[in-house]
């Protein structure tokens, strides 16, 4: 029987930003299947186009560029593209990130540059040029992929740390400048969530021992991640701007205890 629910993205145009794998890929599929046209900006070809045929088999419009985030003249075209072809955005998810760990004292330069332009300045860019659209028909929603490394100290990850906190920080000053234009800006801070970005920096053994930090005892889902972004992107939550949600199994609230208790089961 067909369902004639309406959905809450019915007709809306959203962008995610490294929506090829992971928390961004389940991400566009979750809007996909409550009515948005979903583009994908990605710096992998090949992963944004199979998001993109996904997002089709849900019965939307999608569209797939290869954008390198931290290059605001890549992101400026394909925004304007994607502006083009739908003639409206409503909803950017800024997602599109590395993983990346190093010593304070052997962090280097190059690193650091890199882990801050993909995540900070790549959200940057992306909001500038979305909002631009967003103002002109006084409607919009931004959600930005922060991390509890941005609330917390991560070891051997100041940089990642930085850029997430830069996030947050760019988050609240968006949403002041943009309170009176019908944008919202907010962030998610997820706890670990099982991802290929976490099956390259640990192996099996690591990552269930990383679920043994969090109180709920387990990694997040992506879709877990991605429900907490709809909320935020949807029509509804207009009230919401500067904020960022910890998604996190508890992590935050539990803060050093939860390291303690893990130290006591291990010894
Ligand atoms: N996995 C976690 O535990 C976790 C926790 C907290 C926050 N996050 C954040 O969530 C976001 C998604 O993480 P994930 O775990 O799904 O990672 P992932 O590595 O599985 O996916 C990231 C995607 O971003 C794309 N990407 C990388 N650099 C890009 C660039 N310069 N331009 C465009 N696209 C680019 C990649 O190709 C990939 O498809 C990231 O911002 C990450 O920092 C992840």
């Amino acid at each position: 029987m067909r369902n004639n629910r309406r959905m809450e993205f019915d007709g809306q145009t959203a962008i995610v930003t490294g929506g090829g794998r992971g928390i961004g890929k389940a991400i566009a599929l979750q809007l996909a299947e409550q009515g948005a046209n979903v583009a994908v900006l990605e710096i992998d070809r090949d992963s944004a186009s199979a998001t993109a045929a996904e997002v089709e088999k849900r019965g939307r419009r999608s569209f797939a560029a290869s954008v390198d985030v931290s290059d605001q003249v890549q992101v400026d075209r394909a925004i304007g593209a994607v502006a083009e072809r739908f003639g409206r955005i409503d909803v950017l998810v800024n997602n599109a990130g590395i993983g990346n760990t190093a010593p304070f004292l052997e962090l280097t330069a190059d690193n650091w540059n890199r882990v801050v332009a993909i995540h900070l300045s790549g959200a940057f860019f992306c909001s500038q040029a979305a909002a631009r659209e967003m103002a002109r028909r006084g409607y919009g929603r931004i959600v930005s992929m922060a991390s509890i490394a941005g609330l917390m100290a991560p070891p051997e990850a100041a940089h990642y740390a930085a850029a997430k906190a830069g996030i947050i920080g760019l988050t609240r000053a968006m949403a002041m400048d943009l309170a009176s234009s019908g944008i919202t800006a907010n962030a998610i801070a997820p706890g670990p969530v099982l991802t290929e970005m976490l099956r390259e920096i640990w192996d099996e053994e690591g990552l269930k021992e990383r679920g043994e930090h969090v109180p709920v005892r387990r990694l997040a889902t992506v879709d877990e991640i991605a429900r907490a972004v709809l909320f935020l992107a949807a029509p509804q939550s207009a009230y919401i701007t500067g904020v960022v949600i910890p998604v996190d199994g508890g992590s935050v609230a539990a803060g050093s205890y939860m390291v303690e208790k893990y130290r006591r089961l291990r010894s």
